[in-house]
Order: C-alpha cells, then sequence, then structure tokens
C-alpha cells in the first residue's frame, strides 16, 4: 500500500563499501590465522579505499541520502552498522569474526579490528559512538552503552531511507498513526484548495533544488494550517499529503497536550520532536487553536502564562524541520499575526451540493448492490452534511441493507442519515431529510 518514498533507493550505489568491508573481513580472517597481509592486499585495499572515498565526498551517494555530511570514521561505522542490514553476506561475515555471538551486528570491539586502527583512532571511534556526537544525535544508530561488545545497529529510518522501504517503527510519544491510504482523485475540495495542497507538497518535494541548489532560505516546517468545520476533510487531506510522500502520517491533540500538562508541555514536544527528527513523517496537530488564545484578551497572569507558552510551542513547531499540518475548526478567530506565521492556511468548506454528490458517490461502499432510485446527484440536493457525515450515513446504510439481505434503498438512506442527524443531540424532524423525508420507515418517527 505503500507508495516508495521520494528518494531512489541509495542501497545499489554504495556497494562499493560493502566490497570494501568484503576484503577487510577477508583480510582480518587471515591475519587471525597468523598469515600476513601482503603488498598485493595493500594495493587492492588502496583502490577499494578510493571508491568508497567517492561515495563519501560532499557530492557522493551518502550525502545524496543523508542530506549531511559526516567524517570518516563515522561513514566507516555507518557502513558497519548498515551492512548486516543491507547485505546478508556481511552479517555472517560479522558473527563468523565474533565468537558465539548471537547476531549478525558488528560490536565497537570489531570495528577496531576490522580497520586495524590504532590506539588514537580507536579512541576516535569511541567519541563518534557517544551520546553527543553526531551518528547518535541524528538518531542514526542504537548503541546500547558504552560497551565494546555490544551490537551496533541502525535505526530503522536509516535504512528505510537507503532502501526505499516503508517504516514501520512505533509511533513518537504523545502521537498516534493514522492508517489512512487516501489518494488525490478521493479527495472531494475546489480546486483551488486542491491546489493550495499541491503546492504545499511542493515545499517537501522542491527542497533540494530551492534550498541545496538555488541557495534559498533554509526555514523550519513546512507548517499548514487546515480550518474548517469537523468531517470536512482535514484528516483526510493530511492522509492524501502523507501518502504522496509516501511517509507516515501521525497525530498529536494539541488540546490535551496542552491542557493536561501545563508545565511539562515543552518537554513533551520536545521530546515529540526528537523522536520525528529526520524521520520520513506528517505530523498533524489537532484542535491548533490550543496555540491561538487571540492576543488582547488576556485577563488573568495565568492565562498571560499560557500565552507565553503557547507562543513558544508554535516557535518549536516552526523549528522542526518536517511536515506539519496544524488543524482547527475555528477560522474567524485566527489571529493574522499567527496565519501569516505558516507556509499555507487552508480553509476547508461544507461541502456545496455538488460536492456531496460526489462524495455519496464514493462513499458508498463501491461493490455494494444499489437501488436504481438511489442517485448521488438526488442524495447531495437532499441534506446537507458534511463529508464526515455522508461517509457515516452511506456506511450505516449499507449495514441496515446487509442486514436486511439486500441492496442498499432509499428508506435504508434515510434511515441512516436520520441517525446520523440524531447524533448532534438537538430535535430533528422528518422535513430534515428533505427529499429524503417520505422514504423515512415509520417506526422510526413512532419511536419519539
Ligand atoms: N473533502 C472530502 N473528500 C473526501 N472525503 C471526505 C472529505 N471530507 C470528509 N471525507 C470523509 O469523511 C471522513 C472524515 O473526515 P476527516 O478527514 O476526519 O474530517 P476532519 O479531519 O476535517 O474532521 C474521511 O475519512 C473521508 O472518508
Ligand atoms: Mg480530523
Amino acid at each position: 500500500m505503500n507508495a516508495p518514498l521520494p528518494n531512489i533507493p541509495l542501497v545499489a550505489s554504495l556497494d562499493a563499501e560493502w566490497r570494501r568491508l568484503d576484503f577487510l573481513v577477508w583480510c582480518l580472517s587471515r591475519n587471525r590465522q597468523g598469515e600476513a597481509v601482503g603488498e598485493a592486499e595493500i594495493s587492492r585495499l588502496r583502490e577499494l579505499q578510493a571508491e568508497v572515498d567517492a561515495l563519501r565526498a560532499p557530492e557522493g551517494a551518502w550525502e545524496a541520502a543523508l542530506g549531511f555530511g559526516l567524517t570518516h570514521i563515522e561513514y566507516d561505522i555507518l557502513a558497519c552498522a548498515l551492512g548486516p542490514e543491507l547485505e546478508p553476506r556481511l552479517g555472517w561475515a560479522f558473527q563468523n569474526l565474533q565468537a558465539g555471538a548471537a547476531q549478525p551486528w558488528a560490536t565497537r570491539s570489531l570495528i577496531q579490528e576490522l580497520l586495524a586502527l590504532d590506539a588514537a583512532q580507536s579512541e576516535q571511534l569511541r567519541r563518534a559512538l557517544e551520546p553527543g556526537a553526531a551518528l547518535r544525535r541524528r538518531r542514526m544508530l542504537r548503541v546500547d552503552q558504552d560497551d565494546p561488545y555490544r551490537p551496533i545497529t541502525p535505526e530503522p529510518w536509516l535504512v528505510a531511507r537507503l532502501t526505499g522501504r516503508p517504516l514501520d517503527v512505533p509511533p513518537p510519544p504523545g502521537a498516534v498513526a493514522v492508517d489512512l491510504v487516501a489518494a488525490w482523485d478521493e479527495l472531494v475540495l475546489p480546486p483551488s484548495r486542491l491546489a493550495m495542497l499541491r503546492e504545499f507538497l511542493l515545499w517537501i518535494d522542491q527542497r533540494d533544488t530551492v534550498v541545496g541548489q538555488w541557495g534559498g532560505q533554509k526555514v523550519g516546517g513546512p507548517v499548514a494550517l487546515f480550518a474548517g468545520p469537523s468531517g470536512t476533510g482535514k484528516t483526510f487531506a493530511a492522509s492524501v499529503i502523507a501518502h504522496a510522500l509516501g511517509w507516515r502520517l501521525y497525530r498529536v491533540d494539541l488540546g490535551r497536550l496542552v491542557s493536561k500538562y501545563v508545565g511539562e508541555t515543552e518537554e513533551n514536544l520536545n521530546r515529540l520532536f526528537d523522536a520525528a527528527h529526520g524521520q520520513p513523517m506528517v505530523l498533524q496537530f489537532d484542535e491548533a487553536d490550543a496555540l491561538f488564545s487571540k492576543r488582547g484578551e488576556v485577563k488573568e497572569a495565568r492565562d498571560r502564562y499560557a500565552n507565553m507558552e503557547v507562543s513558544h510551542l508554535l516557535t518549536r513547531i516552526e523549528a522542526h524541520d518536517g511536515p506539519c499540518i496544524l488543524t482547527t475548526n475555528l477560522r474567524k478567530q485566527l489571529d493574522s499575526a499567527f496565519t501569516r506565521r505558516f507556509q499555507m492556511v487552508v480553509e476547508f468548506p461544507r461541502p456545496d451540493a455538488a460536492s456531496r454528490a460526489e462524495l455519496w458517490r464514493r462513499l458508498l461502499p463501491p461493490r455494494a448492490p444499489l437501488d436504481p432510485a438511489v442517485d448521488p446527484v438526488f442524495l447531495g440536493n437532499a441534506v446537507a452534511l458534511t463529508g464526515g457525515g455522508i461517509r457515516n450515513a452511506a456506511l450505516h446504510a449499507a449495514y441496515l441493507a446487509a442486514g436486511q439481505g439486500c441492496g442498499i434503498g432509499l428508506p435504508h438512506i434515510a434511515h441512516a442519515l436520520w441517525r446520523e442527524l440524531a447524533k448532534e443531540g438537538r430535535e430533528i424532524a422528518a422535513q430534515d431529510l428533505g427529499l429524503l423525508a417520505a422514504h423515512l420507515p415509520r417506526e422510526l418517527l413512532d419511536d419519539d
């Protein structure tokens, strides 16, 4: 179901790294058997070294894949950590070299021996694996402890990025995965809004060109604000964007995050963003209005404190290097000082009759037997629901029909609409169903 990552899989182009490791493994095995490495081997090693140097150069394959450069020893560690994952033969070889090891991963002691590091180089190796060093800060590797006999493994996102495989990892703290696979042609929105969503995608897709090649200013984000009533497709649109990127969508309830942990909020957000950093994911923050308590409405000291914190939260979101989508049901109350901070503000309107017809067409189960009277245009004209309401009603009608062992007819739809309208908790009458009122099963009316 997952589309490939936008990056071209780079495993193939890293082949020289694996061939060098193969050769180093062979040299080490011979060395351990007391056979000296001769001139021929050393010159072969030089050739292989020159090949990997090209991959590690600023314009090389590694930097293209990662988006940033590393030092030589860091690339060596990375190659050793990734080798068993990307080239199984290296996993077997590493395991054979580590007597009794129950896993294929290289340990620090193996890397030291494989690369024949002297004391000073071994110290560099140790330092490069410390928590504050680039490999760890960038969350590229997992190292259990400062223990030379513990395996060093690559983080799943790194493997996913290099192979183009989908990433299957637990959600970042405070977020839940939205596993909705949605495509552009399923999204029913006015063309202007669809155009804005595609432009938002350009901020991610074309960043290498604009920032990398053209020297454009590097800003965080991109951050979009989706504003509109509940059920108008904000989450659905966020899923379309995530799916178009081949990334996953994670949702965070900001209202809960902000109210639940007043003082700790910042720390919670930091944890979330640390885990999200560099990962192929789209973050959706629901109830973003928690961030926008309108300025000038500060009544109490506590509110002022909350406002300061809230503006800090927004700064933190903006600083995150990755797509964020904030959603809110309230458009009117938004202060333009806030909306100006986003790369894009998209309003999600309630669907008009034509859009509702389109939504009925898409949301009635595609292979369900339909009574010919079930005409999407007629349904679109009958009741002014949002897409979310239509989705619920269409499914409920389908269950009613399936329960009766027949196709979906207008009475099922009228029945389902009645239930959907009743959810809003207000008094409802048959005429709320408009043209469908005549099809409402009598017993539903008698019930009340
Ligand atoms: N504009 C739309 N286009 C297509 N489907 C929609 C649209 N709006 C709502 N839906 C349907 O209703 C469901 C609920 O909408 P959702 O995206 O959760 O709304 P929101 O996030 O705005 O509250 C979606 O999963 C989708 O099936
Ligand atoms: Mg939503």
